[in-house]
């Protein structure tokens, strides 16, 4: 009965509030939707970053570890480098000592040459020289004299202690030079006594970092000196208290 009262106006008026309603409704839901949308692309984002953040920590250490290994190759290659520089400079000397060009020269004086040149060389240790005025004349060459002292050297330098003096002399006995070399620290191994100065005989702790050493030294010394005409011999001072390298040359007439 009521309904039937309502006039036609107020049945628009309802419809239109009902139209507005329904609008609103829309308008409501879409906004609700999207903000799930929203959320769960929030929600994704989220889920990408940690997934991101695992790949990039994965990325990162693959690359730091081919860096590494970049590194390490780098490494090997500058030993590989500085093993062939060893190598053909024992070579080069071979080729020297067989041609054979020899001059009349004074070692007392290219080995106070040396000397003074080695404590600019190795500043923290000292190095003692005991020697007379007169010359001492050999048959050779004076650079490739200076290398063999230089081995001595170095050598003399790597085992022994700092405090403690390398210690030169060379004497002339009549038509014999003799010159020694001595220094405190590590003994000859006895076991290697009659090889140390064959090539490739080396008696260091193996280390895989620093500078490589093939066991040259001794070699090249031993080159040096028989193309002087001289013979080496290496010994352990009595007392053990370190080693004496003992070389004799043939005084040039
Ligand atoms: N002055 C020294 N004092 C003690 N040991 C030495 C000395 N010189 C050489 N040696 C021994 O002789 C070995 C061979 O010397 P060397 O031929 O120069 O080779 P490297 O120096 O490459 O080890 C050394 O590894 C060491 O055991
Ligand atoms: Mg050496």
């Amino acid at each position: 009965m009521r309904e039937t009262s309502l006039d036609p106006q107020a049945v628009e008026q309802l419809q239109r509030e009902a139209a507005k309603l329904k609008k609103i409704n829309a308008a409501l839901m879409s906004r609700v939707e999207r903000s799930m949308d929203q959320q769960l692309n929030a929600f994704s984002l989220f889920e990408t970053a940690i997934a991101l953040d695992h790949k990039v920590r994965d990325r990162t250490y693959q690359l730091r570890e081919a860096l590494h290994s970049v590194e390490r190759a780098n490494e090997g290659l500058n030993r590989l480098d500085t093993i062939l520089t060893r190598m053909s400079e024992a070579t080069r000397l071979e080729q020297l000592v067989r041609e054979g060009e020899r001059e009349r020269f004074n070692a007392r004086a290219v080995l106070a040459g040396c000397i003074s040149g080695y404590a600019g060389v190795y500043p923290h240790r000292r190095f003692e020289l005991a020697t007379g005025e007169t010359p001492v004349m050999l048959n050779g060459a004076p650079d490739l004299f200076a290398q063999m002292l230089d081995k001595l050297a170095a050598n003399a330098v790597d085992f022994s202690s700092g405090e403690d003096a390398v210690k030169f002399s060379l004497e002339q006995n009549d038509n014999e030079a003799v010159l020694i070399l001595t220094n405190s620290g590590v003994l000859l191994p006895a076991e290697m006594q009659g090889r140390l100065f064959e090539s490739m005989i080396s008696m260091r702790p193996r280390s895989h970092a620093g500078e490589p050493h093939l066991g040259l030294g001794l070699y090249i010394v031993r080159m040096i000196a028989e193309f002087h005409g001289g013979r080496v011999a290496a010994h352990n001072r009595p007392d053990g208290s370190g080693v004496v390298f003992e070389l004799h040359f043939p005084v040039a007439g």
